[in-house]
């Protein structure tokens, strides 16, 4: 973006010298690496004001000058010096109809003494019509002045652009370490950023409505990119185990009752072997056998039916006397809260625990130092997960308080939770069963019903070049 300003600003500043020297036209040129890593001059901006020539043609867009004797303007930066040539015998350039009879060539260079820059002024406008005119040791000091004015431009603009690529990077390197905790919802911080942009971009096209009151400037538009890409970091502080556990109980806690129910039958058939026992062991056998099959369809983070919960509660009950002193438990007090978790895998805890990933987003996007027109970022990505009815969180707020980018960072991110193909223990939701979970939620209040229609209505879910295979889904 800083580019673009650059380009007008440095056409504005041309202007200035055309007018303070006196001169037909001009050219500003700006350092840039090639893919060599070597530093050339390119054209940034071009005025000549006697055949209209207001911006760089786009002939000469592409067209560089390496910084050697070759060229005048080369020569120029080369050598970081003024130069004045005159051609008393110029010929007319037939192209434009444009002859050139002398050139002011000046380097740009910043108080730091480093060259970002040429500036060339050409023609100098004589006092009497038809008379020849040359650049003097006035017009010399003259473009001194304005050059360094055009030289912090071009510095300004190089910062700023530096400073985005920093802020990109950085953003990059937070969702890369947040994914890499989390393998499983790898993909998801980029997506639901990608999503967010095009809902932005749909909105900024729509002509009628409220939403067409809604405009998203470049700057809004970044300051959403980062929100949506870090609405998540605070997963960060969210432990290991809690992001990846896909089951009731913890690996480690299967792999223990297992374990037990393993004694328990060792030590059924040490006690009950032979003779009469044998119908007895098989029955207790087998009993445990089923209790284990319940566990295991109970430690499913589907929904429970009502029935294996109760039976789940009896299993407490279930023992085996190992020795005289003690007796081993099928399931332990904790092992049946986790099993009856009536819904999803995660006990209240463990829910509560996952959800203070919004507030440490909040807290550690709080601490950035945001430059100007960034500075909600810490607030839309703190409101991802509230609701327009007050039954979100983490701060339970309501409609009036949530903006516009959150409510659409919402919908993204409900809709990519939804339809993620990455997730192994949870199979991808349909486009369709996708779109009418979130209807359900707009009708009772949750979110947004004018953008939600607009996200479906415009298809905005389908991120261009990307998103098809999803979108097959519907028929
Ligand atoms: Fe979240
Ligand atoms: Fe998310």
């Amino acid at each position: 973006m800083s580019w673009e300003h650059l380009s007008r600003d440095l056409h504005s500043i041309l202007n200035s010298f055309l007018d303070l020297v006196e001169c037909d036209g001009g050219s500003i040129y700006t350092i840039q690496k090639n893919i060599q890593g070597e530093s050339v001059l390119v054209f940034k901006a071009m005025v000549t004001r006697s055949v209209g020539i207001a911006a760089v043609p786009d002939a000469l867009k592409s067209v560089v000058f390496r910084l050697d004797e070759n060229t005048l303007v080369g020569k120029t930066g080369l050598h970081q010096k003024f130069f004045k040539e005159h051609y008393p015998n110029a010929k007319t350039n037939g192209a434009i109809n444009y002859k050139t009879q002398n050139i002011l060539s000046a380097p740009l260079l910043t108080p730091r003494g480093d060259l970002v820059g040429v500036v060339q002024l050409i023609n100098k406008i004589p006092q009497v019509e038809g008379a020849e005119a040359q650049f003097d040791e006035k017009d010399e000091r003259l473009c001194g002045i304005v050059s360094a004015q055009a030289a912090l431009a071009i510095e300004n603009s190089t910062l700023l652009f530096e400073q985005e690529q920093i802020l990109d990077g950085f953003v990059n390197a937070c969702v890369t370490a947040i994914e890499a905790r989390d393998p499983v919802t790898s993909g998801h911080s980029q997506r639901v950023c990608d999503l967010s942009l095009n809902f932005a971009e749909t909105i900024n096209k729509e002509k009628t409505g409220s939403l067409s009151l809604i405009h998203f400037t470049p700057t809004q538009m970044r300051e959403l990119r980062y929100a949506a890409m870090l609405h998540d970091i605070g997963k960060i502080s969210v432990k290991e185990d809690i992001l990846k556990k896909e089951k009731k109980l913890y690996p480690w806690e299967m792999e223990l009752i297992e374990m037990r129910f393993k004694l328990m039958k060792a030590t059924l058939r040490q006690q009950l072997s032979g003779g009469a026992s044998e119908l007895e062991l098989a029955r207790r056998l087998k009993e445990l056998d089923r209790a284990m099959q319940m566990i295991l369809s109970a430690n499913e983070p589907t929904v429970l039916p009502q029935d294996v919960s109760q039976t789940i509660i009896d299993l407490t009950k279930l023992q085996v006397q190992v020795d005289d002193n003690e007796v081993c438990c099928a399931l332990h007090e904790h092992e049946k809260e986790r099993l009856c978790i009536p819904r999803g895998s995660l006990s209240k805890d463990e829910r509560i625990e996952i959800e203070k990933h919004v507030s440490f987003t909040y807290e550690i996007l709080k601490m950035v130092p945001w430059s100007r027109g960034l500075e909600e970022v810490p607030l839309i990505a703190h409101r991802h997960h509230e609701k327009l009815d007050g039954t979100g969180y983490p701060q339970r707020v309501k409609a009036d308080q949530i903006p516009i980018q959150s409510r659409m960072l919402t919908i993204c991110d409900i809709y990519d939770a939804l339809t993620a193909k990455d997730r192994p223990y949870k199979a991808a939701v349909p486009l369709d069963k996708a779109l009418a979970i979130l209807e359900d939620e707009v009708k009772q209040g949750k979110l947004d019903a004018i953008l939600y229609k607009l996200f479906v209505n415009s298809k905005a879910y389908i991120i261009p070049g990307t998103e098809k295979s999803r979108d097959k889904k519907v028929a």
